[in-house]
């Protein structure tokens, strides 16, 4: 008989592997039986909207999509309980809390547990929704690799092979064109996801948002690789790069309710940078975008995605709320949401990879 309800919820951005958290969460209850597993459509959204958008998972459901990219529950990076957007009369936007409304919902629903994919904007959601008494544990979820309190995230790796894949099939471009070729690969303002594609894609140049470059060093490194050997240059440069002393590049379409800034466009105005330093040789940009993101997950998010499925329903069953699943090898353990939001994962000048990087003579235009 099912006497407990858990619901679980994808929020942010989508990501390889989070069907295969939600298989494993299903999987797990199953083995213990009393448990019913369901699913809030499209983050919270599910639970705020009426009628209720709410689907049972039971394993016949999640069968076999521990393989497919995206998320059978869809997702959003808008709304939400504490910033549900609404028109005013004049036609501007505003946002209500809807928070106590949603958890006397969840109550009304029988949910005892929540279990919450996402990235630090949903484990804000997650910790706040905890401080008002809800049964909740947080999943860490991003490609972007920039949570602390976790060695590693599922999608994170998946993303790095498709931006190295990318590299690879650049290479053969720039070296039959004599090019510089230009690769803008996702990571908001963390440079992970272009540090490694560059050092397993063996590009030259790697500008990241963590170091910024001095456009005449970067044109410098190029016109020395031209007139050392081989006449062309691979450059991957991270959407949160920027020039000493510049902004971002923000992307200016606004959508309703999303409050991120969209980074992009950094690959074109690397480009333009170059040709005004003087650059002679031949340029051309490509934006990766949500290649990164989309798809099947690699067999290591694979894993990870189901570890973390595991142990989030083995912490409803310990009551263990507030928490977030961890990844710190070789455990899979859980860290307070507190300290899960601490502070970003950042590329520091003492990362490992970047004195392996640069031991390779891969420039960061400094
Ligand atoms: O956080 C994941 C991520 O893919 C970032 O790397 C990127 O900046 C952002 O999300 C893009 O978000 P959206 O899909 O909303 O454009």
């Amino acid at each position: 008989m099912i006497m407990k309800r858990c619901l679980i919820v994808t929020g942010g951005g989508d990501c390889p592997g989070l069907n295969a958290v939600i298989r494993a969460v299903v999987k797990r209850a199953a083995v213990q039986k009393e448990w019913e597993i369901v699913g809030s459509i499209e983050a919270f959204n599910g639970i705020l909207r009426e009628p209720t958008e709410i689907v049972i998972l039971d394993e016949h459901m999640v069968s076999g999509i521990h393989y497919r990219g995206g998320t059978i529950l869809k997702t959003t990076n808008k709304g939400g309980p504490f910033a549900w957007p609404v028109k005013n009369n004049d036609g501007t936007w505003t946002t209500v809390d809807r928070s106590d409304e949603m958890l006397r919902k969840m109550q009304y629903l029988g949910i005892d547990a929540v279990i919450n994919i996402g990235g630090d904007g949903s484990q804000q959601i997650s910790k706040k929704l905890f401080e008002k008494g809800c049964n909740i544990i947080g999943v860490p979820k991003t490609i972007d690799n920039d949570l602390t309190a976790t060695d590693s995230t599922f999608g994170y790796q998946t993303a790095v092979q498709i931006a190295t894949e990318a590299v690879d099939k650049l290479v053969t471009t720039a070296a039959s064109h004599n090019r510089v070729l230009i690769l803008e690969v996702m990571g908001r303002y963390a440079g992970w996801i272009a540090l490694n594609a560059a050092v397993a894609g063996g590009a030259e140049i790697c500008l990241l948002p963590e170091f910024p470059y001095d456009i005449n060093k970067v044109l410098e490194s190029v016109n020395e690789r031209f007139e050392r050997d081989q006449g062309f240059v691979n450059i991957v440069i991270s959407e949160g790069a920027r020039a000493v002393g510049k902004d971002y590049s923000i992307l200016s379409e606004q959508e309703i309710g999303y409050e991120n800034r969209r980074l992009g466009g950094v690959a074109n105005v690397l480009m333009h940078e170059l040709k005004e330093a003087g650059c002679q040789h031949s340029i051309r940009t490509t934006v990766l975008g949500h290649l990164q993101r989309g798809g099947i997950p690699i067999a290591y998010d694979r894993v990870l995605a189901t570890q973390f499925g595991v142990k989030a329903f083995e912490m409803v069953l310990a009551g263990e709320f507030g928490r977030m699943v961890s990844y710190q090898h070789p455990e899979i353990t859980s860290v307070s949401l507190e300290e899960a939001l601490q502070k970003p994962n950042l590329v520091e000048p003492d990362t490992a990879l970047m004195k392996t990087a640069r031991g390779i003579g891969i420039h960061f235009g400094d």
